[in-house]
């Protein structure tokens, strides 16, 4: 095929998708050392099987598919009622949210929803990111050719990089330049931060202001300990009219390989909901019955008890990162709210070196923290997902040898 009628904003990307880079690395040093006992700190993915009251769900949606009468065939594109219906009581009422199920679009995972919101933008509209932050809204804006193109400090010359690191506490300042759309994400990923009332007030004052759409991924809300940070932008006053959240089954309730997310985008937003909802019902045939049901089983008390206590399992490996890192003389962030730790890497070391040192003396992988944008260098984060045992075991590794 002729090579000038392909999307050359492909071209752009710098090299291949952050994780896929990782696993290759990881593969590439399995091949040399067959016998290497690698301990996975890296890709967010979760390690504890489904909660039980997930698991009835299932088989009792199963065994309905078998019966002609309560088969199901497509669904809506926009999710089954019931999931929308508990998705309102379980998130957003419980917090005193107000929100309308047919506000509530479910999917099959976040990371394609916060990858094609974009198609809803034209072309030459400004995007703002923070750095570092999960690489999909860069790769996905490059994709489409807003960005501009990749300069020598790691920067796309059309993007405004809202820096978010220790110096500023992990809260961005607002845009400098004019931008129309925002990208949020708290707690973050990859520093493990929360964004404070206060920030994300400044943001929907400055989005309501000059006209611009937060983005705000809160596929991590559920990791948030204390109840008085905000989990929802939607608990921000003024945020309906200029605000889409994008939340997730997989790190709550362990969904990475069963697929199903959702997308609030509130009715005052009436042009993007209906565009959405075109976008979807055109190219999207909706969750399946059985994810659906699944998802539905941890709002039931019981369901919620156990998700809490998968949570809380998973923040207790957090804290044994933090405190163990802690200990040994390192500089750590996250892990308080977050299934994330954002380590400083000493000695100025860059953070794919540190990558290749760590693999090479404790056999074990997190993954580099300039993966996640610029301000990410100097930086590694480590993953609490794993498992509680085995990651104690990468701490002593890293103690003993790093
Ligand atoms: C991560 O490691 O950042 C996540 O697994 C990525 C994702 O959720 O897609």
């Amino acid at each position: 095929m002729n090579e000038s009628y392909i999307n050359s904003f492909y071209d752009r990307l710098p090299g291949s998708y952050l994780f896929s880079t990782i696993a290759h690395k990881i593969k590439e040093y399995q091949g040399v050392h067959p016998e290497a006992d690698i301990i996975r700190l890296g890709i967010g993915d979760v390690t504890t099987p489904l909660i039980p009251e997930v698991i009835k769900a299932m088989h009792k949606a199963v065994d309905e598919m078998a019966v002609k009468d309560s088969f199901r065939g497509y669904g809506p594109e926009q999710g089954y009622d019931f999931l929308r219906e508990a998705i309102v009581r379980g998130e957003y009422t419980a917090r005193c949210i107000e929100m309308d199920p047919n506000d509530i679009f479910v999917s099959d995972g976040s990371k394609c929803d916060v990858a094609n919101i974009q198609e809803l933008f034209s072309e030459n509209v400004k995007i703002a990111i923070p750095d570092p932050v999960y690489p999909v809204y860069l790769d996905s804006n490059v994709m489409a050719g807003r960005t501009g193109t990749l300069q020598a400090d790691g920067h796309f010359s059309e993007v405004t990089y809202l820096a978010s690191t220790a110096e500023n506490n992990f809260q961005p300042d607002l845009p400098k330049n004019p931008v129309q759309l925002i990208y949020l994400c708290s707690p973050n990923n990859p520093t493990g931060t929360v964004l404070s009332r206060e920030t994300l007030q400044k943001f929907v004052d400055f989005a309501n202001e000059t006209g611009a759409l937060i983005l705000f991924d809160g596929a991590y809300n559920c990791y948030i300990q204390d109840e008085t940070l905000p989990h929802s932008i939607f608990e921000i006053p003024g945020a309906r009219t200029c605000a889409i959240e994008f939340r997730s089954f997989s790190k709550t309730a362990g969904f990475t390989g069963v697929r199903c997310a959702y997308t609030v985008i509130p009715h005052e937003l009436s042009k993007l909901h209906a565009m959405w909802n075109r976008r979807q019902c055109t190219k999207f045939n909706g969750v399946n019955y059985v994810t659906q049901r699944a998802a539905e089983a941890i709002y039931s008390p019981i369901g919620w008890q156990q998700t809490k206590d998968v949570i809380a399992g998973y923040m207790r490996t957090a804290k044994v990162i933090r405190q163990e890192l802690t200990a040994a003389g390192y500089t750590v962030f996250g892990g308080e709210h977050a299934p994330y730790i954002w380590w400083k890497i000493p000695d100025g070391e860059k953070s794919f070196d540190f990558f290749d040192r760590l693999l090479a003396t404790c056999e074990v992988v997190g993954t580099p923290g300039s993966g996640f944008g610029p301000c990410g260098e100097g930086y590694f984060r480590l993953t609490a997902f794993g498992d509680y045992e085995r990651t104690k075991i990468a701490l002593q590794r890293i103690k003993e040898k790093l």
